[in-house]
């Protein structure tokens, strides 16, 4: 049985002061959730420290929003993988589709991302998904599975059975307009197949597949009840306790 894992991308938001006070005000919300359902947090590179120390003695984990691949040089603005780890992190989103749309990520890249957080014993939640283009031009699955199979070249079947895969349709991303249960479960399918297909079914089986695009509270339960569904990637709904608490609640 794979054990939800719920992580709120606060994305640009979020001061330190802010940060702090949210970490502090979450903990005490979380205190008897129980083990059912890893919770996790990515707050903006300036403020994981601070709210790594918040965290300590809790369950609630650390993730950054991203990272390059190499150790160190000459890349002005950039974060190496050791720089998080030794700040705590425990996992790195990659790969999401604000970075391929804003930023030129590509899977080559994601994929030497993929590869030095697994080096650095940082556990990736690859984000892939389509755009609304994709879906009504019916390449939805050909789009997942490109991006899933270009990011995970190269690694074997466990280092993928311990990671997680994030399905983020890019048109249901901050639109409100969330994937029904049944559009989400059959994506998540697809992927758990993709990789059955190229990593065995030990990896399949293994690897979190979670759901993200407009998760609130009152759509958690049905999406976290499908078989295929690990999980949510959080945005918006992240950013506030309640609505926070209430997603993780409602998946229990
Ligand atoms: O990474 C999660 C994010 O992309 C989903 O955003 O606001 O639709 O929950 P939102």
């Amino acid at each position: 049985m794979r054990q939800l894992i719920i992580a709120g991308n606060w994305k640009m938001h979020k001061t330190i002061t802010e940060a702090v006070s949210f970490a502090q005000e979450l903990k005490s919300s979380l205190d008897n959730v129980g083990t059912g359902v890893e919770v996790v947090v990515c707050p903006p590179f300036t403020a994981l420290a601070p709210v790594a120390e918040v965290l300590k003695g809790s369950s609630i984990a650390l993730a950054a929003q991203n990272m390059h691949w190499e150790k160190q040089g000459a890349y002005t603005g950039e974060i190496a993988p050791a720089m998080l780890k030794e700040i705590g992190c425990k996992y790195v989103v990659l790969g999401h589709s604000e970075r391929r749309q804003y930023f030129g990520e590509t899977d080559e890249n994601v994929n030497k991302k993929v590869m030095s957080a697994l080096e650095n014993q940082l556990i990736p939640i690859l984000c892939v998904g389509e755009t609304l283009e994709q879906r009504e031009a019916g390449i939805t699955e050909k789009t997942v599975e490109a991006q899933t199979v270009g990011a995970l070249a190269g690694l074997s079947p466990e280092q993928v059975s311990n990671l997680v895969i994030a399905y983020e349709p890019v048109w249901a991303i901050g639109t409100g307009r969330t994937a029904s249960d049944d559009d989400a479960q059959q994506v998540n399918n697809f992927i758990r197949r993709v990789i059955a297909s190229k990593f065995g079914s030990n990896a399949a089986e293994a690897v979190r597949i979670q759901y993200g695009g407009s998760v609130k509270p009152g759509n958690a339960k049905g999406l976290m009840s499908q078989q295929d569904i690990d999980g949510a990637l959080v945005g918006g709904a992240s950013l506030k306790v309640e609505d926070f608490a209430g997603i993780i609640k409602n998946s229990l």
